[in-house]
C-alpha cells in the first residue's frame, strides 16, 4: 500500500500513540472527515491538510465495526441450542459495539440464494450467506427472550454521530454492508438492547447471573478477543469454561474469532484461507466463517 512508502504520511502516523496506529482506524478517521477513495495523491494531500481533525477522531474513536451479517453464521448454532435445550435463548454479547448482532431473530436470511428464512423484523433486511459442508440450516429463527451485552464503549444505534462512525469503518465500495448497517441500526433503535459500559472480563459473570432462569444462556463474541491482550483472553476463557456444564443452568459459549485468537482452542483440521474466522461452540470448532458473515463452511 502506498502509505507504507510515504515518509511524510508515516511521520504523521508515527506521532500517534502506539495503540492508535491501526490502518483501519486511520483510514476510517480520514473518511469520517471527508476523504474519498480517489487517487492516492489526492488522499495524501487531504490527510496532510486535515490531519489535526483526523487525529482528533483517531484519538477519540476506536475500531468498532458492527456487522449484522455475522448473525448469519451464528443462526444455525443458535437454533440448534434452542432445539437441544428445549428453551428460549438469552443472548449476551461481549464486545457488542452498537449491539447489531443481538437481533438474530429480527433479520431474514438467505443461504446460497435459496428460500428466505424470515425473522420477526423488517422483511427487507435479508442477510445473504454462502455455505459449504452442509450446515444444519433452521426453518425458523429461535425464540429469544433476553438480549444484553457489554462493550468498552457502547454505541447507540439511534445516534447519527455513532452511525456515521460505524459507516466510516466500512471499507470503500462495500455498499451492501453500508445498506445493511443502516437497516439493522434502524431496527435495533426501535427497542435497543441494554449494552453496559465496561470490560467484558468484569461484566460477563454478572450478565449471566442476571439472565432469566427459564432461558438457555448464550454468551457470544465475534471479532472481539483479538483486541485484548493475551492474558485478558486467558481470563475470559477460564471464566467461560467455569460457566459451562453447571447443572440446572445451561450456558453456551460461541466464539467467532480469527484462528488462534482464543488461547488453547483447537484449530480446525485442513487448510484455512487467510482472513477466515473459526466459530467455536463450547470450545469445539464447528465452522470456518467469512469475517463479515458472508460465508459458512460447516466442519462436521
Ligand atoms: C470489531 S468490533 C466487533 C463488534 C461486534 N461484535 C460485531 O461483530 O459486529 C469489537 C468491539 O469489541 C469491543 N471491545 C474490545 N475490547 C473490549 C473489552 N475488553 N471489553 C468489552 N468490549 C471490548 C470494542 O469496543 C468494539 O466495540
Amino acid at each position: 500500500m502506498e502509505i507504507s512508502r510515504d515518509t511524510e504520511v508515516l511521520e504523521l502516523i508515527d506521532g500517534l500513540p502506539r495503540n492508535n496506529r491501526q490502518p483501519n482506524l486511520v483510514l476510517s478517521a480520514a473518511r469520517s472527515r471527508g476523504a474519498d477513495d480517489g487517487p492516492y495523491s489526492a488522499f495524501r494531500t487531504f490527510l496532510k491538510d486535515h490531519w489535526s481533525g483526523i487525529r482528533d477522531v483517531i484519538l477519540s474513536r476506536s475500531t468498532q465495526t458492527n456487522e449484522p451479517r455475522r448473525c448469519a453464521v451464528l443462526l444455525p448454532v443458535l437454533a440448534g441450542i434452542a432445539r437441544s435445550e428445549g428453551r428460549p435463548l438469552a443472548l449476551i454479547e461481549v464486545g457488542a459495539s452498537a449491539g447489531l448482532c443481538l437481533y438474530p431473530d429480527r433479520y431474514a436470511y438467505r443461504y446460497d440464494g435459496g428460500a428466505v428464512i424470515n425473522g420477526q423484523g423488517r422483511r427487507d433486511l435479508v442477510l445473504e450467506c454462502r455455505t459449504t459442508g452442509n450446515p444444519p440450516l433452521p426453518r425458523a429463527v429461535p425464540d429469544i427472550i433476553h438480549r444484553t451485552g457489554v462493550d468498552l464503549n457502547p454505541l447507540d444505534p439511534g445516534n447519527p454521530e455513532d452511525l456515521a462512525w460505524l459507516d466510516a469503518l466500512i471499507w470503500p465500495g462495500m455498499e451492501d454492508r453500508r445498506r445493511l448497517l443502516r437497516a439493522a441500526a434502524a431496527e435495533a433503535a426501535r427497542t435497543p438492547a441494554e449494552v453496559v459500559r465496561g470490560d467484558l472480563n468484569d461484566e460477563v459473570a454478572g450478565l449471566i447471573e442476571a439472565a432469566p432462569p427459564e432461558a438457555a444462556v448464550v454468551v457470544f463474541h465475534t471479532a472481539v478477543l483479538a483486541y485484548l491482550p493475551e492474558a485478558d483472553r486467558e481470563v475470559f476463557r477460564d471464566t467461560m469454561s467455569g460457566h459451562l456444564n453447571v447443572p440446572g443452568r445451561p450456558v453456551h459459549w460461541l466464539a467467532n474469532e480469527g484462528q488462534g485468537v482464543v488461547p488453547g482452542f483447537e484449530a480446525p483440521s485442513g487448510e484455512m484461507a487467510p482472513g477466515l474466522f473459526v466459530l467455536h461452540h463450547n470450545g469445539t470448532p464447528v465452522a470456518r466463517t467469512g469475517p463479515h458473515g458472508q460465508s459458512l463452511d460447516w466442519l462436521s
